[in-house]
């Protein structure tokens, strides 16, 4: 892993000490021509920023700033006083994910700024790529600053038109929202404030969360993000919706009037534009990943990417529960009698157990094995209340990993925190400790609930190091961290790839309890243009009883069978869920796509697709020549005709197509779909015909 394979480093570095502020516009531009990015500073010190893309403007005239708590804002009166440029070729590897070899290849601009007035001393540096830029804040040691207390950044992101936009609303603390389609000018994310069936919200202004993502009417895709999201808090971008622009509005705290702390010098999250002519150049772009940093924790070789089988869809179903008892003694730490429904039994995980094994899925989540589930959702009092370490009566924790090992299957771990932090810090050493002795490598944690202490959110400093402290100390026990209720994804797991997956969308549990009907059929169709720009995303597909018969009569899962299936390819993550039962899997054809579909790939290709409309991705699995492709479409049926030009010339792959029936339909006949064999080479065409809510999925096995 982070082998340079090939390294081409040409370092070209001026410092020009510029006196005066005219003439004082600097450029940088993308590898291959097509982005323009200009810096300036206005007659009264001002930062601004403009992008080009190919003949047009997108971003215009942009200024950038901070205000602080004790210091004045930093904002104007500046003038630049260096200017660095270098251009970067190399490549990096993926120890695991959607390629194996990544090209990390942009020209740099480092401004050098000061105030005229005070010499306090700030820089901003952009990378231009082939697919978007980033630029971030750097506050370099100085005498005049130490420590800053920032109450805003000032980022601006002028549009220049009014923008068809997918956006959910920039809430505090929690990303699971449906998106909506409206231009910019339309954007109202306050009509979620207090919103009867959503529950927890935190929604202080008119913003959305990022990615977000704009097609132009000329066909231009875009999308806003921020890139290593370390130590700050996350950012949300408030809507002008008058002037089609947006500003960067950080997540805050009830209990500091400011937002950030940090001590100089430092340097901030990165701003990122992704930029494509097509929305497939979206979903192929390495921005977002090649803006962080090399891996810092090494060999990861003990994570191994897995499909797994779950005791999870059941308590979403209410046929079993996480917890034992309808009584606990919180003080003791001790459930009450058995209620006679926990799912967490030592018996029903050995019969996962053995069902994986059978097909070849490497890993089994298991919810609801340890003490204090009686005591979560609803309380006050959360902290102190869930233990990582005691199982409940019926669950031999040592027995089932055994087990599992006997029969290939390893153990996932999971820890619900109940977004009682302060517990979560105190117990996490000794919970991954008995992760290690047990050869577990694997957790996913979540956050559910308001955060404590009172008065964080999910999404502000606070919880962004907490998130990051998880992943530190999990990678010193070689654990791998799968978070729900997470902090969004920006790339992070180049540094640290410990970080397998996330939750951090409204995933698949939606379906089987939300009062509003579940995902829509464009869901995911979005997602995959917006979420799934941060990383991978833990959705837990492969319904088979999309009605949800008989437990859940007024829930379904609104897309086809073979919809289910395309999730594998379409989705990014190196753990994907066989979600439903397993007795809606057994001797079902279908699942032999599941069985053989892998997890981790050698190249990724984005065969077409529309932001909301649809989305087809070809991946070639990691250390062989097969070849996998899954298609989605939204409400709409769609016809294609799919190009295989991407396969080695001369081979012939034994194909099996896992499709629509001719009458399927997310609603009225979701579960017709039908099996076909053939033979493909690169010069084939093959005809897809998409149900409405449908998809296909296909394996191309090398000769
Ligand atoms: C919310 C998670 O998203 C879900 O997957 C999990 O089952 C529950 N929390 C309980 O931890
Ligand atoms: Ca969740």
């Amino acid at each position: 892993m982070n082998l340079f394979k090939t390294s081409i480093l040409v370092f070209a570095a001026l410092l020009i000490f510029v006196a005066c502020s005219q003439n004082n516009s600097h450029q940088v531009i993308s590898p291959d021509g097509k982005i323009k990015v200009s810096f300036f500073v206005t007659p009264e010190g001002e930062p601004v920023y403009n992008v080009d893309f190919r003949e047009g403007t997108i971003i215009s005239n942009s200024k950038m700033g901070f205000e602080f708590e004790d210091q004045k804002a930093l904002a104007t009166g500046l003038e630049i006083v260096s200017i660095d440029e270098e251009t970067v070729n190399e490549k990096w590897e993926m120890p695991w994910g959607e390629k194996h070899e990544v090209e990390n290849n942009y020209n740099l601009l480092k401004v050098g700024l000061k105030e005229s007035s005070s010499g306090r001393r700030m820089d901003v540096i952009f990378k231009v790529y082939n697919d978007g830029l980033g630029f971030r804040y750097e506050f370099p040691e100085q005498e005049q600053m130490s420590k800053v207390y920032i109450i805003e950044e000032n980022t601006e992101f002028n549009l220049t038109a009014d923008h068809k936009t997918f956006w959910i609303p920039g809430d505090w603390d929690i990303y699971e929202h449906l998106y909506n389609t409206t231009n910019i000018s339309d954007i109202d994310a306050t009509k979620y404030r207090n919103h009867p069936s959503l529950g927890q919200t935190s929604i202080p202004n008119n913003a959305v969360n990022t990615p977000v993502t704009m097609v132009t009417s000329s066909g231009t895709n875009l999308s806003i993000h921020e890139a290593n999201l370390t130590d700050y808090a996350g950012m949300t971008l408030k809507v002008d919706t008058t002037n089609t622009s947006f500003i960067s509005c950080l997540v805050g705290s009830k209990n500091t009037g400011y937002k950030v702390e940090q001590t100089v010098p430092f340097t901030t999250p990165w701003r990122t534009i992704q930029i494509s002519d097509d929305a497939a150049g979206l979903i192929e772009s390495d921005l977002i990943v090649n803006l962080n940093e090399p891996n810092k924790i090494g060999d990861v070789s003990w994570f191994k990417p897995t499909k797994y089988v779950g005791i999870w869809w059941d308590m979403h179903l209410d046929t079993r529960s996480w917890h034992y008892s309808a009584e606990y003694d919180k003080e003791t730490k001790t459930p009450g009698k058995p209620h006679g429904k926990h799912g967490a039994t030592t018996e029903y995980t050995k019969e996962l157990i053995d069902f994986a094994s059978e097909h070849h899925i490497g890993g089994i989540l298991v919810e609801g094995w340890n003490v204090g589930w009686e005591h979560w959702i609803g309380f006050e009092d959360r902290e102190g209340v869930f233990d990582f370490i005691t199982p409940y009566p019926d669950y031999d924790l040592k027995e089932v990993v055994r087990y599992g090992k006997e029969k290939g299957v390893e153990l996932i771990m999971h820890h619900e925190t109940s977004a009682a932090t302060q517990t979560y810090y105190e117990q996490m050493d000794t919970a991954f400790a008995l992760m290690q002795s047990l050869g577990i490598h694997s957790v996913k944690t979540g956050y559910v609930g308001k955060i404590l202490p009172k008065g964080e959110f999910h999404h502000g400093q606070y919880m962004v190091r907490h998130y990051h402290h998880v992943l530190e100390t999990a990678a010193k026990y070689q654990v791998a961290i799968n978070a729900h209720e997470p902090i969004k994804a920006t790339g992070k797991r180049r540094t640290y790839p410990n970080a397998i997956a996330r939750e951090g969308l409204r995933g698949q549990e939606f379906n089987a309890w939300s009062s509003d009907g579940g995902n829509p059929p464009e869901h995911l169709p979005i997602v995959a243009f917006t979420r799934m720009l941060g990383g991978p995303i833990d959705f837990t597909p492969g319904i088979f009883n999309l009605k949800i018969d008989p437990y859940k009569p007024d829930n379904q899962v609104s897309t086809t069978l073979a919809q289910q299936l395309a999730l594998y390819v379409v989705i990014n993550s190196p753990i994907q869920m066989a979600a439903d039962l397993i007795i809606h899997y057994k001797d079902h054809p279908a699942f032999k796509f599941i069985e053989d579909v892998p997890v981790n790939w050698e190249q990724t290709k984005v065969l077409n697709g529309e932001v909301g409309d649809y989305v087809t991705t070809a991946r070639q699995e990691r250390g062989s020549k097969n070849w996998f492709v899954g298609g989605i479409t939204d409400e709409n049926p769609r016809q294609m005709e799919i190009k295989f030009d991407f396969l080695e010339p001369g081979k012939t792959y034994k194909a099996t197509l896992y499709k629509d029936a001719d009458d399927a339909h997310w609603d009225d006949n979701p579960t017709a779909y039908a099996i076909e064999e053939m033979k493909i080479t690169s010069e084939s065409n093959l005809p897809i015909k998409m149900a409405p809510g449908g998809g296909f999925a296909l394996s191309l096995i090398a000769e």
